[in-house]
Formats: C-alpha cells, sequence, structure tokens
C-alpha cells in the first residue's frame, strides 16, 4: 500500500541482520527441497523405460519378441537412435525454456505460485505421456512436462534461497540436492519394478507415478508462506513483514524481524538505485548491464551463474546416469550392469548428505575447487586404467571403484555447490532471471552432452571407451581453475551481505570478507533508529507499478 509506510527498526549491528530461527521453522524451509524428486525421477525414468521389450514394443508397432527368441532376433527390439534422441532429449527442451519462462513470472505472481503452477503443468504432461501409446502423443507429454519441471527446478532454488537462514541456506539447498538424487533412485527401482511386465503397466507406472511427487509438493506449499524478499520487490513491506516471522518462527512486531526486513528492504532501494527498473524488457536487459571487467556487474553474476552450471554439466556426470549402464555392458566383462548403476546411483545418495556439513563447514569455494580435483584425478585414472588394461576382470572393478569415488567428489561438492551458489550471488532485482538463466543452462549443457555423447562412446561411432574419461578428467581440470579463479566465498552471509562482498572483493580475497555496515546504517536511519520513511515508501511505490 503505496504511502502507507511501515515504521522498521534498522540494524546498526552486522549481526543483528537476521532474526533467530524456530526449529518449526527450519523445516518450512527444508521441506521445498522435495522439488529435486521431480528433476532426479523425470530424467531418471525414461532410460530404463526405452528398453522395456513392452515399450518398445508399443512405440515401434512390433510384434513382442516370441518366447524362446535367441539374443540375436531380440536385438531387433530396439529402438532407433533417432526415437531415443527425441524422447529423451525433448524433455531438457522443456525445461530450458520452463526455467526462462519461470524467472519472469516468479517476480509477478510470487515463487510460491510459480512453482505450484509447475506442478500443475507438470501433472498435465504425466497425464499425457502415461495416456500415449504413439509417439506423438509422448513427445508431447514430455515436452509440457519438461516446462513444469523448469518452473520447478529453477523457482525452488530461487524460494529456499531466499527463505533459509544464514547460516544453513547451503544445507538447505543441498537438501534440494539430496531429493535429486533420491528421483534418481527411485526411477531406476520403479524401472527395476516393472520392466518384465506383458502390458503397458510396464512404462505407464513409472510414469504416472510421478503425479505423486507434485501432488504432495503443491499441497505443502500452498501452505507455506512466499518469499518475504519476493513482497518486498512488489512493495508489500507488510505482507512481508507477516510472512519473515512466519518463516522465522518470531512474533511480527519483533524487532529481530524488523531489523531483518529494514535490512532487505534497504539492500533493495540501495540495487534500484544503482540498477533503475523500467519497462518488461529493459528488466531483462538488467541481467546484461554493467560491463565484463567489473565482478560484480550483472552481466557477470549471470554469466557466472549460467558458466557454473554449465561447468557442472561438464563435469561428465551425467554420462555415468544417463550412459553408465551401456558404458559398463560394453566393457563386456561385467555380468550385471544394471547392479553396477544401482550401485552408483546409491553412492550418489548415500554422499551427498556430507555436503549438508561441509558446505556450511567448508565452505562453497574450497567445496569446489578441491571437488574438481578429487573428480579430475578418478577421471583421469579410469582412463588410464581402462587403455593400458582394460581388459582384464580385476582391471574393471579398479575403473568402477575410481567411478563410485568420482560419483563421491561430485556428490559432495559441485553437485549441490552449483545449485546453492546460483541462489546467492544475484541481487534481488534480477534474482529470479538470473536464477532462471543459470537452470536453463544446467538443461540446455544436459541436453547437448545427452545429445552428443552416444556418438562419442557409441561402438558404431567414435567407440571411445574409456578414453572418454580423458576428456572427462580435462573439462574437470577447467572446473577447478574456473572455480579458482571465479567463484566467491558466501557461506554465513544473508544474500544482502552477499551482494555487497561481490562488490568489494575478488573471489580470491572473498572468504576473508566480513561485513562492517548494514545497508540500513547506509541508506539512512532516523533519529530513533528507524529505517528512513522515504525508503519504504519509495520500495512500495516502485514496487507497486511493477519495477
Ligand atoms: C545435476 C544433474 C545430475 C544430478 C546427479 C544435479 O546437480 O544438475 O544433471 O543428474 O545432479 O545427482
Amino acid at each position: 500500500m503505496p504511502g502507507g509506510a511501515v515504521t522498521l527498526v534498522g540494524a546498526t549491528r552486522v549481526d543483528r541482520v537476521e532474526a533467530p530461527v524456530t526449529i518449526k521453522a527450519y523445516f518450512m524451509c527444508a521441506f521445498a527441497a522435495f522439488g529435486g524428486i521431480f528433476f532426479g525421477y523425470d530424467s531418471g525414468y525414461i532410460n530404463g523405460v526405452m528398453a522395456m521389450n513392452y515399450f518398445i514394443r508399443e512405440f515401434q508397432g512390433l510384434p513382442y519378441p516370441p518366447a524362446g527368441a535367441t539374443e540375436d532376433e531380440k536385438k531387433y527390439f530396439v529402438l532407433p537412435s533417432w526415437k531415443k534422441s527425441l524422447i529423451t532429449s525433448i524433455l531438457s527442451a522443456g525445461t530450458f525454456f520452463g526455467a526462462l519462462i519461470a524467472g519472469d513470472l516468479a517476480d509477478f505472481i510470487g515463487r510460491r505460485l510459480t512453482i505450484i503452477g509447475g506442478c500443475g503443468i507438470f501433472i498435465v504432461g504425466v497425464i499425457l505421456q502415461t495416456a500415449s501409446a504413439s509417439l506423438g502423443l509422448l513427445v508431447a507429454g514430455r515436452l509440457i512436462a519438461g516446462f513444469g519441471v523448469g518452473f520447478v527446478s529453477a523457482i525452488i532454488i530461487l524460494y529456499m534461497s531466499e527463505i533459509a537462514p544464514k547460516k544453513v541456506r547451503g544445507a538447505i539447498v543441498s537438501g534440494y540436492q539430496f531429493c535429486i538424487t533420491i528421483g534418481i533412485l527411485l526411477a531406476s527401482c520403479v524401472d527395476y519394478g516393472t520392466q518384465n511386465r506383458m502390458d503397458s503397466g510396464s512404462y505407464r507406472i513409472p510414469i504416472a507415478i510421478q503425479m505423486l511427487w507434485a501432488i504432495i509438493l503443491a499441497i505443502g506449499l500452498f501452505f507455506l508462506p512466499d518469499s518475504p524478499r519476493y513482497y518486498v520487490k512488489r512493495g508489500k513491506i507488510d505482507l512481508a513483514a507477516s510472512v519473515l516471522a512466519r518463516v522465522r518462527g518470531q512474533p511480527v512486531d519483533s524487532e529481530f524481524i524488523q531489523q531483518e526486513l529494514a535490512e532487505i528492504v534497504a539492500n533493495h532501494e540501495y540495487e534500484l538505485q544503482i540498477i533503475p527498473q523500467g519497462s518488461y524488457f529493459n528488466s531483462w536487459k538488467q541481467c546484461f548491464t554493467g560491463g565484463l571487467s567489473t565482478p560484480s556487474s550483472n552481466l557477470r553474476r549471470t554469466i557466472l551463474g549460467a558458466s557454473l552450471q554449465m561447468m557442472q554439466q561438464w563435469t561428465g556426470i551425467n554420462f555415468i546416469f544417463y550412459f553408465g549402464t551401456t558404458f559398463f555392458k560394453d566393457l563386456g566383462t561385467i555380468s550385471n550392469p544394471f547392479l553396477i548403476s544401482l550401485i552408483t546411483t546409491l553412492v550418489n545418495v548415500c554422499s551427498t548428505p556430507i555436503s549438508f556439513w561441509a558446505i556450511e563447514r567448508v565452505g562453497r569455494r574450497p567445496l569446489l575447487i578441491w571437488g574438481a580435483v578429487g573428480m579430475f584425478v578418478c577421471e583421469f585414472i579410469v582412463a588410464i586404467i581402462g587403455v593400458t588394461d582394460g581388459g582384464n576382470k580385476e582391471a574393471i572393478k579398479a575403473m568402477i571403484s575410481f567411478i563410485c569415488i568420482y560419483i563421491f567428489f561430485f556428490a559432495t561438492t559441485w553437485g549441490p555447490g552449483a545449485w546453492v551458489v546460483i541462489g546467492e550471488i544475484f541481487p534481488l532485482p534480477i534474482r529470479s532471471r538470473g536464477v532462471g538463466i543459470a537452470t536453463a543452462s544446467n538443461w540446455l549443457w544436459n541436453c547437448i552432452i545427452a545429445v552428443i555423447t552416444p556418438y562419442m562412446v557409441g561402438t558404431d561411432r567414435g567407440n571411445l571407451g574409456a578414453r572418454v574419461f580423458f576428456i572427462w578428467g580435462s573439462l574437470c581440470v577447467l572446473c577447478w581453475i574456473y572455480a579458482y579463479l571465479l567463484i566467491p566465498e558466501t557461506k554465513g552471509l544473508t544474500l544482502e551481505q552477499v551482494d555487497r562482498m561481490m562488490e568489494e572483493t575478488t573471489p580470491r580475497t572473498s572468504a576473508k570478507w566480513v561485513p562492517t555496515t548494514t545497508f540500513a546504517q547506509e541508506m539512512g536511519l532516523t533519529d530513533k533508529g528507524t529505517l528512513d520513511p522515504a525508503i519504504v515508501e519509495d520500495v512500495e511505490r516502485k514496487g507497486s507499478v511493477g519495477v
């Protein structure tokens, strides 16, 4: 309500810029992590389904392989590569656009409603896929479901980063990564359970089950409040105060809540002064302004978010999760490649919780730097064993062990780290779009890698075999250099402090930075210690006209 400026006590001490949090409030913040299940399950289930005989029969219009068919005859029952590629990659196309559009919507209808809307779109897509018995409907369903996954995957990160308390923000967002890994695991278990069915339930069950994740997430979010930072952006300071009180579990008139809110408001006003907003197109343009040479410019932050997600895909992790089964099979000496895939998936799930602790204790920057080192060392070892002694059973066991150690490094560092950092580096005026662009980049590279990898390793194509790990290893060396040069340390800071830290330091000096002043102090406090009403009024006015 412009003109009715709320009075907010401004913090003058840097340790008073965030209210204390109750256990219930912690759980509220952690619930949204559940959205990771979508991401993991949806990208995971299709691999198993595409190998199911019934599915292939249905979608190729072929008779079922007769009982007693030889292995050679069964090979006939394989989907052609172009169909596999289309069915797999159409999801990423949907998620790519979904993430970009959701970044936009989240500023208009709110983070929470955008996620709930994403669940609705996803359910429509899943219904179409479940009903499908032809390629057209399946592809359309996956495109629409992908759209929904794009909404959810981008905005969950934004929502969680904005409501989580600073001390556990990294751990809570890592919870999202944990749910991704559980989603991948669940998908392979369900596929395993239905693969031998002789009816359409073989593929319809794994597809339809996904609706459950969407329903649980949407219902849960229905009861959760929106992000206070969203309300500040829309100029609704009263509402921001009441939702902040809910997510912190404090009374709305408590001084803690006022101080935290004053800080968010003052920071937003500060950003609005540097980044004047305008028309719709202008607000998109803002993501690309400020020049390349200024480390804290919007352009640099947008590039940082998008490239960090690109590098996460370059680590080669999805080579294991998308093509692991085929890779292990092609090595020739493994009797049960499915089991090995299950093991790699389990290593992923079991290692991720270590990041809850490490991301807050060790910090984002060291985790990404040392994680890349761990990964490239393992990848080079796998490649070297593969080219020198690849036919030997013992050597293959060693390769698998190093692949598991590699997954351990990914799951404890780059897996969660990339998501945590993109939620933290953008200032409020461009945050939702920045996170949307970064998430879209994850899906774009996810798709590119899914499309080109079969050509690199396919026995009828590049046939690189274990040598492909030289490529992933070299890309991880780039990840290491990238993290060293470009990733700032954001642990323990509020999002507003991160904003300031990025202005005042370089990535290499960022870990030593400590806040010395508050935004409320800097922007203006009255004699009574309250935030200058003119600031609150300005934020209310600008927010109400959508700038
Ligand atoms: C990545 C996914 C990957 C998953 C594996 C995520 O952080 O973005 O592409 O499949 O981790 O756990």
